[in-house]
């Protein structure tokens, strides 16, 4: 029997509470099938508290020998600011083992009311995760004085934008063929020309796929006013990230936003983790919906090769929704949520 060796960070706040829901319902569903080895890092912002470190210097050295790594959440802004939290532990990790695609998906779940009076929707959004405007290129200079300058320079690759765009194309040719490519390039002259360039470059090698560029304003507008319309969009870093917030607004909230950041074409572990923050006004308390953080988990054995049991706990999350489980904030507990899916599962 295949044994994967999982790392986990459950990390902060309600990351704590969903990993555990989640592995929970992992160990569930691979019971015969496959089993998994999993190792719990304490990294955090307790742990940043103690050691003056996310995590230890050798740290992503101790992941790379594992064949994928779950994150709950990451930031407890009380006592580390995010951006001291975030630069220490999630961003390095995309970025060390080039886990150059981020996967989210948005649909309304069976029983899920959404904030739209639209339909039923199936949006893949493929997010550039390791350039951009993440790149950490900047600095700042006269400090605290009345010419005080900061810059933060956004870098795109050919090598970052074209590998995006092939994996974003396929991802819509295994899907309903219909691609949009997101930029701001009426505005942004360089960096978007080049995207849109290249976009048409790759379009050519997927005759069979249909391609549509929108600007990121009109895209904010089109996924409230017509997400239906939508099938696979693919964005820079920064647009990503906000098109992605906004995709978990419309299914419902951040509690059914799964995610996955992956290295399609590299040998170093990819990294799942659901779209939501660490939510320090609830965590503890038993009442994060688990359901982005397992839905995530099945992300992570679907890349893992297990295809089969990755459905079945979709199935199982599907029925428990469609029970009115789990479908408004703050109706059912994580343990209601994760009892339900198993049980699901067992049926
Ligand atoms: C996300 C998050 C992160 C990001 C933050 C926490 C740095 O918002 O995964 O969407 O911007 O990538
Ligand atoms: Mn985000």
């Amino acid at each position: 029997m295949t044994c994967y060796k999982l790392a986990l960070i459950p990390g902060d706040g309600i990351g704590v509470d969903v990993t555990d829901a989640t592995m929970e319902v992992l160990t569930a569903a691979a019971k015969g099938v496959f089993s998994l080895e999993a190792t719990t890092f304490p990294w955090s912002c307790a742990y940043y508290l103690k050691h003056g470190a996310m995590m230890p210097q050798d740290g992503i050295e101790t992941l790379r020998g594992f064949d994928a790594i779950y994150l709950g959440a990451v930031g407890w802004p009380n006592t580390v600011p995010d951006s001291v939290s975030l630069h220490g532990l999630l961003l390095p990790i995309r970025k060390a083992f080039t886990q150059y695609a981020n996967i989210r998906p948005h649909r309304l779940l069976p029983g899920v009311e959404g904030p739209l009076r639209a339909g039923a929707f199936d949006i893949l959004c493929i997010r550039e995760n390791t350039e951009g405007e993440y790149s950490g290129a900047g600095g700042r200079v006269h400090q605290g004085q009345d010419n005080e300058v900061a810059t933060e320079t956004a870098i795109f690759t050919r090598k970052g934008v074209e590998r995006i765009l092939r994996f974003a194309f396929d991802q819509a040719r295994a899907r309903r063929r219909h691609l949009t490519s997101v930029t701001k390039s009426n505005a942004q002259k360089y960096s978007m020309v080049f995207w849109d360039e290249i976009t048409d470059l790759v379009a050519q090698d997927y005759p069979d796929v249909t391609v549509s560029h929108m600007h990121i304003d009109a895209m904010a507008a089109k996924m409230v006013m017509a997400p239906q319309d939508l099938d696979v969009i693919v964005a820079s870093n920064l647009f990503g990230d906000i098109l992605t917030d906004l995709g978990a607004a419309i299914q419902g909230g951040l509690g059914f936003a799964a995610s996955a950041n992956i290295c399609p074409d590299c040998s170093g572990p990819s990294m799942f983790e659901p779209v939501h923050g660490s939510a320090p006004d609830i965590a503890g308390q038993g009442l994060a919906n688990p359901i982005a953080a397992i839905w995530s988990g099945a992300m992570m054995l679907d890349h893992l090769g297990e295809r089969e049991t990755a459905a079945r706990i979709l199935t199982a999350i599907e029925g428990v929704t469609a029970q009115g489980i789990g479908c408004r904030p703050g109706s059912h507990s994580t343990s209601q949520i994760t009892a339900a899916i198993l049980a699901a599962l067992e049926a």
